[in-house]
C-alpha cells in the first residue's frame, strides 16, 4: 500500500496527467479530478483513480475533495493544476470572460486548499503545489486575464505559505514557460513555436516531464525547506 497520498486537479490530460503518472511512479496513491469525464479512464491508465467534477463550482469542488480524501484515506499532497487559457485582445475581454478565467484559474485553488487543509493538519502536515505560469510574471498580448489569474496564483501561494507554514504545510507554485499540450493549441503554428524556442537559451520548449519532476521534488524530503516560492520552469526565458 502506498504510504503517501496525492490529489491532482486537471488530471485528465496534459501536465496534470503526467504529474499523476510521475507520482504513481514515485509510490503515491493518486486521485485525479477533472471536469472532463475522460479523467476516469485516463487516470486508470496511469495507475491512479479519477473523479469527474467541475471545480469552478465551489460546492462540487468541496464535495469532490471530501470524496477524494475519503477514498485515499487522507491527503499528503494537493496539486492545483486545473486551468483554462483564453487569448483575447485587452479591449475585447468581456466581464464574463474575465470572471470565468479568474474563477477557474485562481478561485478553484482557494476552494480546494480550504477543503484539504483540515485533513492535512490531522495528518501532521502536507504539501500544496499550485500551477501558475511564466505568464503570471510576464504576460503576452492577448493574455491580460490569463496573466492576471496566474499572478493571483503566485500571490495566493505566498500568503497560503505564510498562514499554513505553522501547521507544517508547504505551499509553492510552478511557473512553466511554453509546454506543448492541447492548451492553446489552436493559437500556435510552426513560426510561433520557433519564436518561442528562440527565447530559451536551451533552444526548446518544455515537456510535461520537465514540469512533473518539480512536483515530485517539492513533495519529497529533498524539497522540505522550500515554501512560498514561484519556481520558473521556462528554459531561462525569464530569470526572475
Ligand atoms: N501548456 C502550457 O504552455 C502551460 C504553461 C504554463 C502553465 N500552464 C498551466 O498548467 C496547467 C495545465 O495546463 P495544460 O497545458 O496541461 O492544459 P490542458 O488544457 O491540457 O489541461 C487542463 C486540464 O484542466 C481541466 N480543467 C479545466 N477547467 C476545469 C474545471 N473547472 N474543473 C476541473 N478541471 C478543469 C481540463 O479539463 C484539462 O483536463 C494549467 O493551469 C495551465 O494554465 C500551462
Amino acid at each position: 500500500m502506498a504510504s503517501q497520498t496525492a490529489i491532482i486537479t486537471g488530471a485528465g490530460r496534459g501536465i496534470g496527467l503526467k504529474i499523476a503518472e510521475a507520482l504513481v511512479g514515485a509510490g503515491y496513491a493518486v486521485l485525479g479530478l477533472d471536469r472532463n469525464n475522460d479523467v476516469v479512464q485516463a487516470a486508470k491508465d496511469v495507475g491512479a483513480i479519477g473523479i469527474a467534477a467541475d471545480l469552478a463550482d465551489p460546492a462540487a469542488a468541496a464535495g469532490a475533495i471530501a470524496s477524494a480524501i475519503d477514498q485515499l484515506g487522507g491527503v499528503h499532497l494537493l496539486v492545483n493544476n486545473a486551468g483554462i487559457f483564453r487569448s483575447t485582445p485587452l479591449l475585447e475581454i468581456s466581464a464574463d470572460e474575465w470572471d470565468t478565467v479568474m474563477a477557474v484559474n485562481a478561485r478553484t485553488m482557494l476552494t480546494t486548499t480550504q477543503a484539504v487543509v483540515p485533513a492535512m493538519k490531522a495528518g501532521g502536515g502536507g504539501v500544496i503545489v499550485n500551477m501558475a505560469s511564466m505568464g503570471g510574471k510576464e504576460g503576452e498580448p492577448g493574455q491580460a486575464h490569463y496573466a492576471a489569474s496566474k499572478a493571483a496564483v503566485i500571490a495566493l501561494t505566498r500568503v497560503s505559505a505564510m498562514e499554513l507554514g505553522p501547521a507544517n504545510i508547504k505551499v509553492n507554485c510552478l511557473c512553466p514557460g511554453y509546454v506543448l499540450t492541447d492548451m492553446g493549441a489552436e493559437t500556435r503554428d510552426p513560426d510561433l513555436i520557433a519564436q518561442w524556442e528562440a527565447r530559451s537559451p536551451l533552444g526548446r520548449l518544455a515537456s510535461t516531464n520537465d514540469v512533473a519532476g518539480h512536483v515530485t521534488f517539492l513533495a519529497s524530503e529533498a524539497g522540505a525547506y522550500v515554501t512560498g516560492q514561484a519556481i520558473n520552469i521556462n528554459g531561462g526565458m525569464i530569470m526572475y
